[in-house]
């Protein structure tokens, strides 16, 4: 059976990512009791799935980590980019990554190249078998900056020349030009993914439940953006656009459907699948999926 499997220029391979913001900054899932079965797993594999720590910028951000409201089949947060900074977080989270054997994505995003720069020479200094590639968050659906075309563009460049790590590019249907921005560094980055949705955009006239406490709508994950992300990916198949697709916003039948049963159409919609809401539901999920497809996938 062919392998759903993304193979980056380093050498490294994977079938399932968890998405950024997932496992929170060090891939471990956040500090909750509803993780804690998950986080003996992932001791026991920590392997399995290939975590993109949550997006990291240079300054510190506070963002808001209760703006979160679990629906049926999603999840609208408003979180924004809080972080510790990366310097912070390399003292206080990189030594536990390194502990434990983990092998991780850094997801960054900035406000200008020159911030991306300037955090492509601090991840050029980490060591290359932990950190495995670098995804450029340039769609945080949750943040007023809209990043332009040519800065992405220069962007991805400097991240390749400056830390010769793979590079990932994290797209979001708001972008109207999501298409051009796949076209535009098809030869520069090894995967695009895909990020929340605006609220409006899934729930038109809708107000949203985090409206009243914190004054802004958030961006929905979940099942309930799965065909809107599969709408990108058919896109940009369409194109002729060939970067390497991390599928989305699945649950366990889509999963299936991925893995199991659309690897033997000539047409495959993703290379591999990223969990990020599922966590949140079900956090011991993705790696039941990801154990069960390992010891079946040859
Ligand atoms: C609470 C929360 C925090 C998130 N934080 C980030 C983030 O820091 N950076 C990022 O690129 N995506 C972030 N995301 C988006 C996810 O990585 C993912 O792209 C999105 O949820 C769609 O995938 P899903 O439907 O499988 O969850 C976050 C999502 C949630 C629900």
């Amino acid at each position: 059976m062919e392998d759903v499997m993304i193979k980056l220029s380093n050498g490294y391979e994977f079938c399932f990512m968890a998405s950024s913001g997932a496992l929170g900054f060090d891939g471990f899932g956040w500090p909750h009791p509803k993780y804690w079965i998950l986080r003996f797993l992932l001791k026991k594999y920590p392997n399995l799935i290939v975590p993109v720590v949550k997006t990291l910028t240079l300054p510190a951000q506070k963002g808001n980590f209760r703006a979160i409201y679990d629906g049926d089949d999603y999840v609208v947060n408003a979180v924004e980019l809080g972080n510790p900074g990366f310097e912070a977080w390399y003292e206080k989270y990189f030594p536990k990554i390194e502990k434990r054997g983990q092998k991780i994505i850094l997801s960054i995003t900035g406000s200008s190249v020159t911030g991306i720069e300037k955090l492509a020479y601090l991840i050029a200094k980490l060591p290359k078998h932990i950190i495995k590639g670098i995804e450029f968050n340039c769609s945080c659906s949750n943040v007023m900056k809209i990043w332009m075309l040519n800065d992405i563009v220069e962007a991805v460049s400097v991240l390749n020349k400056i830390t010769e790590l793979p590079i990932g590019i994290k797209i979001a249907h708001h972008q109207k030009n999501y298409l051009e921005i796949a076209k535009a560094t098809f030869q520069t980055v090894e995967w695009i993914s895909f990020n929340s949705v605006p609220w409006e955009m899934i729930f038109p006239g809708k107000e949203s439940p985090l409206m009243e406490k914190y004054d802004v709508s958030g961006a929905v994950s979940g099942k309930a953006i799965k065909d809107v992300n599969k709408k990108m990916a058919f896109e940009i198949r369409k194109a002729g656009i060939k970067t390497p697709i991390v599928a989305s916003s699945v649950g366990w039948e889509e999963v299936f459907e991925i893995a199991y049963l659309d690897v033997s159409f000539s047409f495959r919609w993703a290379d591999a699948v990223s969990f990020g809401t599922l966590f949140r539901k079900h956090p011991y999920w993705p790696l039941k999926i990801a154990k069960k497809y390992n010891n079946s996938g040859d």
